[in-house]
């Protein structure tokens, strides 16, 4: 039966008669968000080669159920937002931050890596209707970026640290990051803040003057207990030194191994992932000794307030930006720190959990001041099977990987080769196969198809009339509209590889689908069971293209595109909107290819 006869314009009428006609799906997206924030995207395409491969994949994707949050609390019942956790109610404003990177070398992986992860949180609770505010930076003080400074012929460490600092804020362009602010800890307003804390935490009694001799890492920027080293190196490899007595001030850890004990047993989602924590509690169970947090014998620092001698502990300074960039030590209602304080994700790698977790909870307990919601520790990237070194000169620069696959396919594999907590292993080839098999040939190529498909037997715009729904399509459509649901309980708990499965896994539902509808046949016996067809495959599209856009950015936007969807419509509060669906007998312009396919390099 025909429901609809309609003409090619979008009109008045054609849309209130679709909102009419298409009642399907009610159980659909579970968030209503209200509010929506612009982020500064930069526009960059990679969309070079045409690919009219048929799809081809034959193994159907697996969703992990065993889904790695026992902590989110609601699932499809919040109606703005993100569901909620123990660690975060899914409506207030969001602070996210990446580690501040150090400058005493250029961005790799790991960099590119932390900064993405968070670029897809921030994006996604951004299009869920959250306020967020988005930190990176870059951490420039401290004896290593000082050596490297004089090393490389510098003549003051400050103008190494600009040129370097540029290159990190050049990457995260590059990358597509939207953070909201980027901080360098040479800024005077941080220097400010950071010496604000100090005083607090000496008016509290948490600071004393003694000294220290003991082991260093320079490039860890750690102190070493004797016990801590293997056959004479810090336990990350790195190179120790015997820093001979000195004055150093002191803050009183010590104090707080029991309060940190205490903090993580009644707030048990402060640190992610399970193991990870259970290697911090390990470590505070063990003792915690005081910690110097002044040196005399370099100059390449925060002054100590009262004594000019001494230099600030890099880690002192650097865990302060976080609420640096955020106006403190101004706290006053309305300021940055009162809407965005405490911080509602730090995400650090494994190497730095220490200092995230055990210091600096420990020095914003003695400041009084409220702690972060939770640390989510992410895991390492090897490249070939091998530890990342520039000894072995298997560095992997993100320029490179950018220039050769593009923006898109870069942030595609790297948030979803691997579980997100795990460390992953980089190669070409697993690279190329990845993004071929789920981007050119799975995603692509479908939606080249449908449109393709629409172009050309459509008349150049949606289909004009549809017929009734079958349980195939409602099946289709239900699907898709779970999506929101699924990945929104995902990436609250930081499973972003599990978002990309459930999106990678409707895709495949819908490249089935068309398998089995078979449009092109339907073409010649019944057009309209072809235009419904067609009309399910866009609007389930329409769906994949709006939840893509977080890990994305660029490529979504050009699928939205194809399938007319409206800018101000690819908010995630628009996916279960009727008046959002895709629109009868609206025009399409001709179809373009949207990822790019890569050849496997020869094994000689
Ligand atoms: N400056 C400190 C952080 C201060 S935050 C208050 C620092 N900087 S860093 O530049 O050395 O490291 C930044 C991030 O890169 C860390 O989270 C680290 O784990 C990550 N990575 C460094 N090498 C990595 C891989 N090979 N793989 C994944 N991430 C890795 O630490």
């Amino acid at each position: 039966m025909i429901l609809a006869l309609l003409t090619a314009s979008p009109t008045a009428v054609t849309r209130a008669f679709h909102v009419q006609k298409h009642q399907i799906a009610k159980n659909l997206v579970p968030f209503l968000a209200t509010t929506t924030t612009t982020t500064k995207q930069q526009q960059y395409t990679h969309c070079s080669q045409t690919n009219t491969r048929l799809y081809t994949s034959t193994t159907e994707p697996r969703i992990d159920t065993a889904f790695s949050s026992d902590t989110i609390q609601t699932s499809t019942q919040t109606n703005i937002g993100t569901p909620s956790t123990s660690f975060d109610d899914g409506t207030t404003p969001f602070e996210i931050t990446t580690p501040i990177y150090y400058v005493n070398d250029k961005p790799h992986i790991g960099h590119a890596y932390t900064s993405l992860a968070c670029d897809v949180i921030a994006r996604y609770m951004r299009h869920s209707g959250r306020e967020v505010y988005f930190l990176s930076g870059t951490d420039e003080h401290g004896q290593k970026v000082e050596q490297t400074a004089k090393d490389k012929g510098y003549k003051d460490p400050l103008t190494f640290c600009n040129e370097v600092s540029a290159s990190f804020q050049e990457l995260l362009t590059l990358l597509n990051i939207s953070n909201d602010e980027f901080i360098r800890t040479t800024q005077s307003n941080h220097k400010e803040a950071v010496q604000h804390l100090w005083k607090v935490l000496t008016e509290k009694n948490a600071i004393y003057l003694g000294s220290y001799e003991g082991w260093y890492s320079v490039r860890d920027e750690c102190y070493y207990n004797e016990s801590e080293l293997i056959d004479g190196k810090a336990p990350t490899g790195a190179e120790v030194e015997w820093v001979k007595k000195e004055d150093s001030y002191f803050f009183k850890l010590s104090e707080y191994q029991d309060k940190l004990l205490d903090y993580y047993e009644t707030h048990p989602d402060f640190i992610a992932p399970e193991s990870r924590k259970n290697e911090v509690v390990a470590f505070v169970k063990g003792g915690l000794k005081d910690l110097s947090i002044s040196r005399t014998t370099f100059d390449w620092g925060v002054p100590v307030p009262n004594d000019d001698e001494h230099v600030m502990y890099v880690w002192i300074d650097a865990l302060t930006n976080y609420m640096s960039a955020l106006g403190y030590p101004n706290m006053e209602r309305g300021s940055n720190y009162d809407k965005y304080w405490p911080a509602s994700l730090h995400v650090v790698g494994k190497d730095i959990l220490r200092f995230h977790a055990v210091y600096w909870p420990a020095f914003l307990m003695a400041a009084g001041l409220p702690l972060p919601k939770r640390i989510f520790a992410h895991g390492w990237w090897t490249k070939d099977g091998e530890k990342i070194s520039k000894s072995l000169g298997n560095v992997i620069d993100p320029v490179d990987l950018i220039d050769t696959y593009g923006v898109d396919p870069t942030r595609f594999f790297l948030m979803s080769e691997v579980t997100f907590g795990s460390d992953g292993d980089f190669s070409d080839e697993k690279m190329i196969y990845k993004v071929n098999a789920n981007l050119s040939n799975e995603l692509g190529n479908l939606c080249q198809r449908i449109m393709t498909l629409v172009f050309k037997n459509c008349g150049k715009a949606t289909p004009a009339e549809i017929g009734e729904l079958t349980d195939e399509d409602k099946a289709l459509l239900e699907t898709a509209a779970s999506l929101r649901g699924l990945t929104g309980e995902a990436i609250s708990s930081q499973a972003i590889d599990k978002y990309v499965q459930h999106m990678v896994s409707t895709v495949w539902a819908a490249n089935k689908y068309i398998d089995v509808q078979a449009p092109w046949v339907l073409k010649k016996t019944d057009t309209e069971r072809m235009n419904t067809v067609l009309y399910v495959l866009m609007e389930v599209m329409r769906h994949v293209g709006i939840l893509y856009q977080p890990l994305m950015p660029t490529s979504s936007n050009v699928i939205l595109d194809q399938l007319g969807v409206p800018k101000d419509e690819r908010d995630f509060e628009h996916l279960d909107k009727e008046e959002c669906k895709i629109l009868l007998g609206r025009e399409v312009s001709k179809p373009k290819a949207v990822f790019p396919r890569f050849d496997v390099p020869s094994s000689d």
